[in-house]
């Protein structure tokens, strides 16, 4: 199974678990899978937001382009059901994982730092959203609609700015 062959135990566990919640979708040649990404839908300030909840690649198919693939597909299949921004966490030590999501177009934001940007309410509402782990501390965000280059901290201020984002951020 990749699960175990490409995480440690506390995160084979939670990937295992997201089998049952999220959709998945498998590469795989004639030998069989290759990699996998696990993915869901949710509401984040009135945005429809897809989540990509764990991804891996087998150790010896690493490199060949079959990440980049799986989330391309992924952005295709978002954007068809109306999805604005594509989320996904991963912990600051993981360089491999930010580094493919930086080439993959994603802005990375350390939980920090979108604290600073947009108040512990509102980092907390997207952890949630995220289910995200014990020890991710880095989020990655890529909007899907928005067509020129913006601001890295501009981009996760639209996150947050619709009407409903407002009231459900910053009345408390
Ligand atoms: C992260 C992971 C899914 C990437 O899959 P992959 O198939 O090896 O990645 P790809 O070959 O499609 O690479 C896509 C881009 O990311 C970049 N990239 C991938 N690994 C990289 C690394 N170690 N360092 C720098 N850049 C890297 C590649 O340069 C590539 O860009 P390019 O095509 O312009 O050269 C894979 O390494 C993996 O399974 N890691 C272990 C599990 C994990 O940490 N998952 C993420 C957290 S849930």
């Amino acid at each position: 199974m990749i699960i175990r062959e490409v995480f440690d135990p506390y995160n084979q566990l939670c990937a295992i678990e997201g089998l049952s919640f999220t959709r998945v979708f498998i590469a795989e040649d004639r030998g069989g899978a290759l990699g996998f990404v696990e993915t869901y839908v949710t509401w984040i300030a009135g945005h429809k937001c897809g989540v990509i909840y764990y991804i891996g690649v087998r150790p010896r198919a690493q490199g060949r382009g079959i990440g980049r693939g799986l989330v391309k597909h992924v952005e295709e299949y978002m954007k068809k059901l109306g999805v604005s921004f594509v989320l996904a966490s991963t912990v600051m030590t993981n360089r491999r994982s930010r580094c493919f999501f930086n080439k993959m177009g994603y802005y990375e934001y350390s939980t920090k730092e979108l604290e600073g940007l947009l108040g512990r309410r509102a980092l907390s509402v997207i952890i949630r959203r995220l289910y995200i782990t014990k020890d991710d501390d880095v989020i990655l965000i890529k909007p899907l609609r928005y067509g020129k280059p913006t601001p890295k901290a501009q981009i996760v201020k639209m996150l947050v700015s619709s009407s409903f984002g407002k009231r459900l951020f910053l009345k408390h």
